[in-house]
């Protein structure tokens, strides 16, 4: 199933100055939604937040499964990824680095090579599966973390600004792949974006956001 994601009168202060919120929102489950934004409106805190890698100051944060509010604990974190705007690629080959994922998380070892192989059509990298990951472009480097987010199968993805670093091809690839995502309901996604076409292309649910708070809503 996928997550719904509930936020109410969120708060987050930076030595003591209050840079995001108050913001209340409802992601429902199964949804693509796009928040907007010039640089320092607050996308990455939101999403930080979203992810439970950042604490808040005020008010409340509730994740749900259908009508049943889910504990903030590890099996919950586990349902939940966020790919940032550039990805760490660590030391060994394409498949390795999907691989730790999976691994960290006890994955069943004979169901990890499916795993990652699956992950790797997903965004079109089949062919770099044995290439030194350090090797890719950018493009590749984040489509490769686009792919590790997916092999986890998180119910909840959260991508920011995916497509800050790569070049126009890759934007086009990575654009259409959270569009076929999104088709499916099993995953709920939250993207941000500077782009307001990219946004338009991707959903209705728009947020645009000003100064840490809401500007406008769908
Ligand atoms: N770790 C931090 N310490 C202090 N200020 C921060 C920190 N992270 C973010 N901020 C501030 O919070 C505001 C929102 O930043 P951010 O969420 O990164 O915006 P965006 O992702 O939209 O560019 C900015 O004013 C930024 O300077
Ligand atoms: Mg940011």
């Amino acid at each position: 199933m996928s997550l719904a994601l509930v936020l109410g009168g969120v708060m987050r202060n930076y030595d003591g100055e209050p840079v995001f919120g108050p913001f209340s929102h409802t992601f429902e489950a199964g949804t693509t939604s796009v928040v907007m934004g010039p640089n320092g409106s607050g996308k990455s805190t939101l999403l930080r937040i979203c992810a439970m890698l950042e604490p808040i100051d005020a008010g409340s944060i509730r994740f749900y499964d259908r009508d049943e509010e889910l504990n903030q604990d590890l099996v919950l974190r586990r349902r939940v990824t966020l790919v940032f705007p550039k990805t760490t690629v660590f030391r060994g080959t394409v498949f390795d680095n999907i691989a730790y994922g999976l691994r960290i998380r006890d994955a069943d070892p004979s169901s990890i090579v499916e795993r990652v192989e699956e992950a790797l059509v997903s965004v079109g990298l089949s062919h770099k599966i044995r290439q030194e990951a350090r090797t890719l472009s950018s493009g590749e480097a984040q489509r490769l973390g686009i792919a590790r987010a997916l092999a986890i199968e998180p119910e909840l993805l959260l991508l920011d600004e995916p497509t800050a670093s790569v070049d126009e091809k890759h934007t086009a690839f990575i654009e259409e792949f959270i569009m076929s995502l999104g088709k499916q309901t099993r995953t709920t996604i939250v993207m941000s974006t500077h782009d307001r076409n990219q946004a338009e292309k991707l959903t209705k649910q728009i947020l645009v956001m000003k100064k840490g708070i809401i500007a406008s809503n769908p």
